[in-house]
Formats: structure tokens, sequence, C-alpha cells
């Protein structure tokens, strides 16, 4: 595993961004799988600007996204779908068709999932799959349980991630019980894994993700045995990785 380490959540953000443009740079029709949350927002952010400058294109990149909300609607505020649009897809000349969100107001989730797995495999794979970490571990919504999940599925949200995500409802009542989530068969199966993380909240997480026992109670730690993966990451968020004597 490759380790950037950062001074703070802006240097994250750019070199984070600047792993991203360097696919896009290197493979025009690069399938990026792409991650929402508060970790990857500054990212996209340097990705509009560069594009607004003239030094990126998203004219042939496809997109998949890790995830979405069970029950909320592609233009409601806190969707992952609008989440996209409104960070990244809005501001670039990405081809609309050629984004894919999972659709949270599916009637037939099951077919939807084989479905998103389909589109993925026979796209030969994502060639870069951006992620974030969620404080018990978690990557995309594959959370922690006794064992890890191939398949994209819909999964109950663990109450650390309902109190987590609160903060962008009126209230806990109102975050989604259940979302739609890529499997860890597409997330190993990306050619490159870029795993980003900000702050003293997500220590615990990635010491445990990166030198911790690999088991589905920490399912980011699956990812050491990934080939291919970058953490970029700040300090805060490195501080107990490397407390522990790992060099970074
Ligand atoms: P965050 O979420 O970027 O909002 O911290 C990351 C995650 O839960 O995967």
């Amino acid at each position: 595993m490759k380790i950037f380490r950062e001074k703070d959540y802006d240097a994250m953000s750019r070199r984070a961004a600047t792993v991203i443009a360097g696919e896009i740079v290197h493979n025009p029709s690069c399938l990026l799988g792409l991650a929402t949350g508060s970790t990857p927002e500054g990212t996209y952010k340097y990705l509009v600007d560069w594009y607004k400058q003239g030094l990126l294109s998203f004219q042939s990149v496809r997109s998949v996204n890790l995830d979405e909300y069970v029950g909320l609607a592609p233009d409601h505020d806190q969707s992952y779908r609008y989440f996209m649009q409104s960070n990244l897809f809005d501001h670039v000349d990405i081809v609309p068709e050629n984004t894919r969100v999972p659709d949270g107001l599916t009637k037939d989730a099951l077919a939807f999932c084989a479905g998103y797995d389909a589109y993925i495999r026979a796209q030969g794979y994502v060639d870069l799959q951006l992620l974030g970490i969620g404080r018990n571990g978690h990557i995309g919504f594959n959370e922690p349980d006794d064992h890890f999940v191939k398949e994209t599925h819909v999964v109950d949200l663990a109450e650390s991630t309902i109190d987590a995500n609160a903060r962008f409802f009126a209230s806990r009542d109102d975050v989604p019980k259940q979302a739609i989530s890529m499997g860890m068969g597409a997330i190993m199966g990306a050619k490159k894994v870029l795993l980003c993380a900000s702050g003293e909240d997500k220590a615990d997480a990635i010491c445990r993700a990166v030198s911790g026992a690999i088991t589905p109670q920490c399912p980011g730690s699956i990812l050491q045995l990934h080939p291919n993966v970058v953490l970029v990451a700040d300090e805060a968020a490195l501080s107990k990785l490397i407390a522990s004597g790992v060099k970074v």
C-alpha cells in the first residue's frame, strides 16, 4: 500500500484529486468508482477547478457510485445522486448517461443490484475506486458484520452510521435505515483503490484497516488483500497508525 501523508484536509483533497486527474489523463475513458460524504468534497472541488482551468476533461469518463440511500429520490438534497450532481457532475463535462448511482427508489432491489454488478463486470471492472472510510471501518455501506458481502446489496445501516449521518438531516429519525451498496466483489475488482481519510475521528478506523486483522468486523481491512491501494490521509487520520509504529 502506498501512503501519502498530508498535513491537513486541504492537502489530502489536493493529493487525492491529483491521483484521480492522473487516471483521467492516462485513460480518458476510464471507469471511475466514486464516493460521497465529507471526505471527497474537497477532492471534487479541485477536480472542478482543474476542469474549469481547462486542465482536465471528463468527456469520455464513465462513473459508478458506491452507494445510495433506500427511499430517497434523486432530487432529494441528501441523496447521493444529488450530492454527485451538485459536487461534481453539474460542473464538469461528464456525459450524464455515463454516470451511475444506485437507484434508491427501485421497486426490485435484487434485480437492480444484479444489474449494477453486471454493468461493472461488463466494463472490465472499475479502473480507479475512490473510497472514504466510516469511523466503524465501513467502506461504501459495507457495515461491520460476520462476513464480507460480495455483491451489490441492500444493507441495514449500523446504528453508529445513522448517528454519524444524522448531521445531514433535520433529525435522526429522518436518516434512512437502509442503503444499496456496492459489495466487496466490485470494490476488490477495481484495478486501483484510492482510500482517503481526514481527521482524528478516522484514526482508529485507518489503523485497523491498514494494519489490523483482516476481518469483516472492520470492512476496510479487506483492502490489505488488494494489490494496488493508495492511501491519502492527513496527519490526524494517520496518528494512530504512526503511533503503532507503522512507517508512513
Ligand atoms: P465521511 O464518510 O466522508 O462523511 O466521513 C465516510 C464514510 O462513511 O465512508
